[in-house]
């Protein structure tokens, strides 16, 4: 997968003076159905999330509070996206090493997922993603 097909969505924002509110529809805002969600906090200070690729899965990353950077590779080139607004996520599809890091206190990133967790899924080896990429 080429790193041109990863991407920013900005989310739809109803402003409100009671409160603002944003809203993800699969296949909507996302080009995936979502089988699963999960979001990472309490990140210690200078600690990095993944550093991994998925084989099927598709994903959409949102600074839900505070921000961080996400690192995306392709093997050939290297990107990074800084998320810093809920209104605003990372559309990334599988095939992509990434990373997440530069986590500021009390952020929380919420991922959507493609499919159901299964370790089997991932690739953990820079090497090994670089000639998975190679075969595709
Ligand atoms: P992992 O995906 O390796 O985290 P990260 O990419 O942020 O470094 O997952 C860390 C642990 O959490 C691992 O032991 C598996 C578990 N886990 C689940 O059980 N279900 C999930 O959906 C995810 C994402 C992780």
């Amino acid at each position: 997968m080429k790193i041109e097909n990863a991407h920013i969505v900005e989310l739809p924002k109803y402003l409100d003076a009671r409160g603002n509110l944003s809203v993800i529809e699969e296949m909507k805002e996302i080009p995936f159905n979502i089988e699963r969600a999960y979001w990472i906090y309490d990140v210690p200070g200078g600690e990095h999330r993944g550093g991994h690729a998925y084989k099927k899965n598709n994903e959409f990353i949102v600074a839900m509070s505070g921000s961080f950077d996400v690192v995306l590779k392709d093997g050939k080139e290297e990107k990074v996206f800084h998320l810093n607004r809920s209104y605003y996520g990372l559309y990334v599809p599988k095939g992509l090493w990434r990373e997440m890091k530069n986590f500021s206190t009390n952020s929380l990133a919420l991922v959507l997922s493609s499919t159901c967790y299964d370790v089997e899924d991932y690739i953990y080896d820079y090497e090994r993603f670089k000639e998975y990429e190679d075969e595709d």
